[in-house]
């Protein structure tokens, strides 16, 4: 994990550094450091704890530097300290390097540095790459332009596990080299400048053009060119990708975080992702994936992998694919997936979703299903992203940025689209005609029904004051509505600290319902005509034992009985979570406030994990 940034141009690089790191903390945040290179030489200048703390280091404001290197730390390898964080150099003081990933092989690398000579002063995985940068370096006999290239090419020929590494050496100081494999990074070009960054947003107010590495390909900028290169050093060409995205998306326009803003968002995501594949005659056009009626029906089973609230939105995707299409429907967490050998041919459709599109658990299984003859598809926020590469077909969430560690707008936007994606497979299938049209109405309708769900927030803001200090929170639900109360106790978890599981909601009975004691709050979620009746019996169970509760509804009940009832607009129980979560998304969000966290970047966590 970590976010990484780059500059080479005609500017003093600190300042343009610094401010990129600070665009991508949500990356991580256990240390942050930059190296420019300077008249006497490399200079770094790093520090333990957030990306501010450099602004404190003696001498950060003097740097003049046009051509800098800059990394915000999640730690893998060794704790989070000054020694350990990035930019690392190499014994001679010649290449310093920022790095994004895991070097699995470290140790033995280590080992032979050590038998070369060489010494560690960190306990980072990292701290081999400048080391063995610079032991082929002196290896390397011949001096001409390519010689730095030749010897990151041939360090990074030794290393396993994941990278994306941007590198400087003093003999080269109109020169940067930055290459990456499984790990992001992007090329933004500007005029007589260019930038580097672990994701788009974070240089977008520079330029809008940006060149995507695809794995082991390498880079060798100055501020007005960038040569590409294949893992041969063979030179290759590549056409930048224009973004459009609005720059005014990835600044918190108002709201007090990021959260609140992606969560006030939602309205529009869906718009756009609805827009996206709905035409004006409410036809389902996924003309990118052009999937015939005998490749569906070929289909034996689908899965569906992904992590995090991104794999609950699979689980949602599930009760639309096997409802509207018929088609069995597996769902996986992808760190499980790989180690537990999935019954998967070429009979299979492998659907993967991620925000990011840099999940390292994620792209590793879709590897593995390629590799055994699956189709797959990957549902990505990120267009370019390293999964939407791998995948054989992709297809994107319009939610714009979501900076937010805590997923919101990404995760409404995952259901809808998988809905979109359902509907249009019944269509190919000749399924379900008028259902199908039935539901599409109701989609249509249901931004609004946002923006009506969204005013409740006063209401739970009240409610989560009464609750913040608890130490234990459960969420119920059956059916699609247990898939969203997964959800919504994974957002408590994330950004309030406070523990909660959630249940299906005649599960509770069978053990967890010893845990449930005078005052513990639980709160359900209900939405499912037909599950109601059963889902308030449950209730029941837990009020007799003396919880107190939390109602998440858009049916007539008998409110009485609860100590609140948050009443959201009714729709098909296939799209009912988009509107469901809205309550539990602004109820985390409340507590998280009230308790005075840091809402956008919990601890431990990081936005996207690019580490297995
Ligand atoms: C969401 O709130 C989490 N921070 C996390 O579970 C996230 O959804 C997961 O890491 C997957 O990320 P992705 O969608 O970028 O693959
Ligand atoms: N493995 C490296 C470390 O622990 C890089 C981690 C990261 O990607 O931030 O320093």
């Amino acid at each position: 994990m970590c976010g990484i940034i780059g500059y080479i141009g005609n500017k003093p690089a600190s300042p343009i550094l610094i401010n990129g790191l600070m665009r991508l903390e949500y990356r991580g945040y256990d240390s942050a450091g930059i190296s420019t290179i300077e008249k006497n030489g490399l200079s770094i200048m790093k520090d333990k704890g957030r990306v501010k703390n450099l602004y404190d280091i003696d001498g950060i404001d003097k740097l003049t530097g046009t051509i800098g290197i800059a990394h915000t730390r999640w730690a893998t390898h060794g704790k989070p300290s000054k020694e350990n964080s990035h930019p690392h150099i190499d014994n001679h003081n010649m290449f310093s390097v920022v790095h994004n990933g895991i070097i699995e092989n470290y140790n033995e690398l280590k080992t032979f540095l050590l038998d070369n000579g060489y010494t560690f002063y960190s306990q980072t995985d990292t701290e081999v790459v400048p080391n063995l940068v610079h032991y082929y370096y002196t290896k390397d006999t011949k001096s001409d332009k390519l010689k730095f290239l030749r010897a990151v090419k041939n360090a990074c020929n030794m290393l396993n596990g994941s990278f994306a590494i941007e590198i400087l050496c003093k003999d080269y100081p109109n020169n940067m080299i930055v290459v990456r494999k499984d790990s992001p990074l992007v090329i933004g070009k500007g005029e007589d400048e260019n930038y580097i960054s672990s994701d788009i947003p974070a240089i977008l107010s520079f330029t809008r053009n940006f060149y995507l590495l695809n794995d082991l390909e390498f880079a060798n900028l100055s501020k007005n060119s960038i040569d590409f290169y294949d893992n041969n050093l063979n030179l290759i060409n590549k056409e930048t990708t224009v973004i459009e995205w609005n720059t005014s998306s990835a600044e918190k326009d108002g709201y007090d975080d990021f959260m609140l803003k992606e969560i006030y968002e939602q309205p529009n995501a869906i718009r756009e992702t609805i827009g996206a594949k709905l035409d004006d005659n409410s036809r389902c056009d996924f003309s990118e994936l052009n999937f015939t009626k005998d490749f569906l029906s070929s289909l034996n089973n689908i899965y569906i992998i992904a992590c995090g609230t991104a794999m609950h939105a699979g689980l949602t995707g599930k009760y639309a694919i096997e409802n509207l299409c018929k088609i069995h429907t597996e769902v996986d967490v992808a760190s499980e997936f790989r180690y537990r050998s999935p019954l998967i041919d070429k009979k299979t459709l492998c659907i993967f979703i991620s925000q990011s599109g840099e999940t390292a658990d994620t792209i590793a299984a879709l590897k593995l299903c390629k590799e055994k003859g699956a189709k797959t598809l990957a549902i990505s926020n990120v267009i370019g992203s390293s999964l939407t590469r791998e995948a054989d077909y992709s297809v994107y969430t319009h939610a714009g940025p979501e900076i937010a560690v805590a997923s919101t707008k990404a995760y409404t936007s995952q259901v809808i689209l998988i809905t979109l994606l359902a509907i249009y497979f019944a269509e190919v299938l000749e399924q379900n005609n008028s259902e199908i049209n039935l539901l599409k109405k109701d989609i249509i309708e249901l931004p609004k029904k946002i923006e009506e769900t969204l005013k409740l927030s006063e209401t739970i803001k009240n409610f989560s004051r009464k609750v913040y200090q608890e130490k234990d929170i459960f969420f119920i639900g059956r059916g699609i509505d247990e898939t969203v109360a997964k959800e919504g106790s994974l957002k408590l978890k994330e950004i309030s600290y406070i523990h909660s599981e959630s249940y299906p909601a005649g599960e509770l009975k069978h053990g967890a319902i010893a845990l449930i004691e005078k005052d513990v709050t639980v709160v359900s979620i209900l939405t499912d005509e037909n599950l109601v009746k059963k889902t308030i019996s449950n209730i029941q169970e837990v009020i007799t034992r003396g919880a107190k509760t939390l109602i998440i509804t858009n049916k007539d009940i008998n409110e009485d009985m609860f100590d609140v009832v948050i009443k959201i607009p009714d729709t098909n129980t296939l799209l009912s979570p988009i509107l469901s979560i809205i309550p539990l998304q602004l109820f985390a969000y409340h507590i998280s406030k009230e308790k005075g966290l840091d809402v956008d970047k919990p601890r431990n966590l990081a936005k996207s994990v690019t580490v297995e």
